[in-house]
């Protein structure tokens, strides 16, 4: 069997009041239309074309990874009239999938049992129960309980009005029989829009079953037609992804107040995350680590036995076993710690390594270095590694000491355990087991006098 999913992304989204396509909006840093995309990709055999139309070079360009057919809606007349512009790319033994590119929340099973539903007589459509069904089509059905068609709120009766099954918008059918009802569609209604709802009437006169299934809950079909939808949405996500890692042996201190803005691809046993933590990307975490609060960790690995106080910022680094890091630390990318590294508070590191049991604890910037092991960084120790145009490395080998407030103007080496005076800017490479200070003579006046104010 072969599917074609239809995604309709070419509403306007009047009611976000924004600059910027509706379905680029983002749950969990990923736009509507991604998360739409990515589920349909999961369907095997199936190829993917997107109804595209306001603000639609926009949205074709920052999707233009997708493995889809972009077809242009230049009128937005309807969601049928949308439907009728990718008709010609619609093969008649195609099991079509209709989706929408505004709800994000849809989960696999139910396409696929909306698409076993499909049958060479029947076409399958999901439907949702509502307190409230305002604003929905409804989905009329005679006293058996068999669907006649869908009525759009516009044009209901009052008693229809009443009916609190609503129509999601999303349904299967054979790609014949869609190309048959989508050349009969007119637009005589309240609307004078092209309604695909109007489909189901048609399959019903032809002598079709509508199959029906409903959705688990209104949160996963729901469209995202405004901000307060959209930050609804977020919470129900961000709820089902905290919910997940907890089933999974994670500690969070407080589930709602923990993001996941992408994915952790490998996840270890009796982690321990404290409040305001946010993952991005694609991240890594091992055994007994602790997260502190308010911390973000961005497509980074972090090894067993680490510990992350508060208040870090730490993006597509390394961490390894039994590190130490923060509070108020920065790694940046390229950042590689080996095991049982201390970073600690005011510390950023950027591109450089350091190997085994060395220490940054206080107020540093460590840029285009390399770090041996058991190396100690005093404070407020900074890599002068750029010289407004160039980068250049700095090699500090193992077991070296510097001392505080040093300035290590690269390129330059500082040998195996050699130690550097406090205060000292080193231009040229010290050598190995060797004391190397610059520091100007400090000298005492015994004859200085210190102004004194004069009283009037
Ligand atoms: C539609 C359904 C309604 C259902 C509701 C669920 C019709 C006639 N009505 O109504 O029964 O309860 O969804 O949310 O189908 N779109 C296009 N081109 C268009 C018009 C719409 O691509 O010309 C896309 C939109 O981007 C959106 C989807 O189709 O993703 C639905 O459009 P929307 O305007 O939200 O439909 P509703 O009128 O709410
Ligand atoms: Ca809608």
């Amino acid at each position: 069997m072969k599917i074609t999913t239809v995604i309709l992304a070419a509403g306007k989204g009047t009611r976000m009041r924004s600059e910027l396509p509706k379905v680029l909006h983002k749950i969990a840093n990923k736009s509507l239309l991604q998360h739409v995309y990515e589920l349909s990709s999961q369907l095997p055999n199936n190829s993917i074309k997107i109804v595209y139309g306001h603000g639609g070079e926009l949205v074709k360009n920052t999707l233009s990874d997708f493995n889809a057919n972009w077809v242009e809606q230049k009128q937005q007349l309807g969601t049928g009239h949308a439907v009728q512009q990718v008709a010609d790319q619609i093969e008649a033994q195609d099991v079509v999938l209709i989706l929408y590119g505004d709800v994000p929340l849809l989960k696999l099973t139910t396409i696929n049992q909306l698409i076993n539903l499909v049958g060479p007589q029947s076409i399958a459509l999901l439907t949702v129960r509502l307190e409230n069904p305002t604003g929905y089509g409804r989905i009329v059905r005679d006293i058996e309980g068999n669907v006649l068609k869908i009525v759009e709120e516009k044009d209901a009766t009052a008693d229809e009005k009443l009916i609190t099954e609503g129509n999601t918008g999303i349904l299967a059918l054979q790609g014949s029989d869609l190309k048959r009802w989508l050349s009969q569609l007119g637009n005589n209604n309240a609307q004078g829009e092209y309604y695909l709802t109007d489909v189901i009437e048609m399959a019903v006169k032809d002598g079709f079953n509508v199959n029906t299934r409903v959705a688990e809950s209104e949160d996963e079909v729901l469209g995202v037609n405004n901000r307060l939808q959209l930050s609804h949405l977020e919470r129900v996500y961000q709820k089902a992804q905290s919910e997940h890692l907890m089933e999974q042996g994670v500690t969070l201190m407080d589930p709602s107040r923990f993001d996941m803005r992408g994915e952790v691809v490998q996840l270890g046993t009796d982690i321990i995350i404290d409040v305001n933590v946010i993952f991005e990307g694609n991240n890594s975490i091992g055994n007994n680590v602790k997260i502190g609060a308010n911390t973000i960790i961005k497509d980074s690995i972090i090894a067993d036995d680490v510990e992350i106080l508060a208040n870090c910022i730490i993006e597509n680094a390394i961490v390894g076993q039994g590190s130490r890091v923060g509070p108020y630390a920065r790694l940046r990318p390229e950042a590689v710690l080996a095991e049982h590294v201390h970073i600690g508070n005011f510390v950023e590191i950027k591109k450089s390594t350091i190997a085994t049991g060395s220490k940054v604890n206080h107020l540093s910037y460590i840029g285009d270095t390399t770090v041996g092991s058991k190396v100690n960084i005093g404070a407020g120790t900074i890599t002068c590694n750029y010289d407004g145009v160039n980068k250049f490395r700095t090699i500090i080998e193992d077991g070296a000491f510097i001392g505080s407030d040093t300035q290590l103007v690269a390129p330059v080496t500082i040998g195996k355990n050699a130690t550097i005076g406090a205060g000292s800017t080193i231009t040229k490479d010290s050598p190995e087991n060797q004391l190397t200070l610059s520091r100007s003579k400090q000298i005492s006046i015994a004859s200085w006098q210190r102004p004194v104010k004069k009283e009037n």
